[in-house]
C-alpha cells in the first residue's frame, strides 16, 4: 500500500511507516503545484499533507478508489474539504495535543516580543543607536496583574491561559463557543462576551479553528473597542482577522500593537504589515519545536497504520460524519 508524503518531516514517523511495509512516495521539495499534487495523489491509499496544501474536492477525486485517509500533518484542517471526504468515505484526521505547549509558548514569546520592543531595539542597537542610556525609551508595560483575554479557550488557548496565570499573576478573560468549567475553576479564568474581553484585555490572544462563524472575527469593529495600550496575538490562522482592518489600526495607533504568526494569504504578507514598526512577523512557525514537530510526525504515521493496516478508524478522526468508510 501506497503513502504520498507531501513535504520535508521528521524521521520519527516516516519510520513507522516503513516499520509496517507501506511504500513511500515522500516529496522534500517545495510544494507541489495542485498539478503536482493530482499527480502525485493518483492511486495512493494515504496521504500526509501538510497545512498550506489544499486538499480540494478536486483533488480527492484525483487520487481514485484507493485512498482512505487524508492524514494532516496539523492541528487545524481548514485547508482540506472534510465535507467532500466524509461523502467519498475517505477519512481525515489530524495531529491534536502534541503541538498545545509549542504553539501556546510561541504566542507567549510574540507577546513578551512584542509589548518589550524586542525585534525595534535589536535593530536599534545594531543601528548603532544605543549612544546613551535613556530612561523613555522602548518602554513596555508589567504582565503582572495585567489582563489577558483569550479568544478559543480550547488545548492551545487554555495552555496559555496557565502560563499566563501561573507564570505572571496575570487575570484571564475568555470568549468561546462553550464554557471552560475546568479553567474557570484551576485559574480563575473567566468567561466574557467578546465586546467585554477587548475592551478590559492588555493583551488578546487568538485561538480558534478558521470557520465561516470566525472569519473576520476580528475587524474594524472590534480593534476599535481594544484599549490603545494593548497587543493583540494571532497563531491561529490568518482569515480570523480582517487584515485590511488591522493595518488600518496599527497605522492609526487604535491599539499599541500586533504579533503575527499566521496571514490571510499566507506565505505572502502585505507591504503594509512588513512596513510596520508597531508588529512581529513570523513565518506559521507556532508549531516549530523539537519535540511537537517528531510528535505530530508519530501521530500521522500512527494514523496512518490504524486505518491501512489495522483496519480501523484513524486515532484522531476529524470528520466523524464520514459515508461509508473505504476501508
Ligand atoms: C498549524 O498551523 C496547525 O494547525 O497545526
Amino acid at each position: 500500500m501506497k503513502v504520498l508524503i507531501t513535504r520535508r518531516i521528521p524521521r520519527a514517523g516516516i519510520k513507522l511507516l516503513e516499520k509496517a511495509g507501506l511504500q513511500l512516495d515522500y516529496r522534500k521539495g517545495p510544494p507541489l503545484s495542485e498539478k503536482e499534487l493530482k499527480d502525485a495523489i493518483n492511486g495512493v491509499d494515504a496521504i500526509i499533507p501538510v497545512m498550506p496544501d489544499q486538499i480540494t474536492r478536486g483533488v480527492l477525486e484525483a487520487a481514485g478508489p484507493n485512498l482512505k485517509l487524508v492524514a494532516h500533518y496539523a492541528v487545524g484542517y481548514d485547508n482540506i474539504d472534510i465535507k467532500a471526504a466524509a461523502e467519498m468515505g475517505i477519512y481525515v484526521s489530524n495531529t491534536p495535543g502534541d503541538l498545545t505547549e509549542a504553539v501556546a509558548e510561541h504566542s507567549l514569546s510574540l507577546m513578551l516580543a512584542v509589548s518589550r520592543h524586542i525585534v525595534s531595539a535589536d535593530r536599534f542597537t545594531r543601528a548603532g543607536n544605543y549612544k546613551y542610556w535613556d530612561p523613555m525609551v522602548f518602554l513596555g508595560s508589567q504582565y503582572n496583574g495585567a489582563t489577558i483575554g483569550i479568544i478559543g479557550l480550547g488545548r492551545i488557548g487554555s495552555y496559555l491561559a496557565k502560563l499566563c496565570k501561573n507564570g505572571f499573576n496575570m487575570n484571564i478573560l475568555y470568549y468561546d463557543a462553550k464554557k471552560n468549567e475546568r479553567a474557570e475553576k484551576e485559574i480563575n479564568a473567566v468567561f466574557s462576551p467578546l465586546e467585554n474581553l477587548l475592551t478590559k484585555s492588555d493583551f488578546v490572544s487568538i485561538h480558534v479553528p478558521l470557520l465561516p462563524t470566525t472569519k473576520h472575527l476580528i475587524g474594524m469593529h472590534e480593534l476599535k473597542q481594544m484599549k490603545p495600550t494593548a497587543f493583540l496575538i494571532n497563531t491561529s490562522r490568518g482569515p480570523v482577522i480582517d487584515e485590511d482592518a488591522l493595518i488600518i489600526a496599527l497605522k492609526e495607533d487604535w491599539i499599541a500593537g500586533a504579533a503575527l504568526d499566521v496571514y490571510e494569504e499566507e506565505p505572502s504578507i502585505r507591504q503594509d504589515l512588513k512596513d510596520l514598526d508597531n508588529v512581529i512577523l513570523t513565518p506559521h512557525i507556532a508549531s516549530a519545536t523539537r519535540e511537537s514537530r517528531i510528535g505530530m510526525s508519530r501521530m500521522a504515521a500512527e494514523n496512518i497504520i490504524e486505518v491501512l493496516v489495522n483496519k480501523k478508524s484513524p486515532i484522531n478522526l476529524v470528520n466523524k460524519d464520514i459515508n461509508k468508510p473505504r476501508n
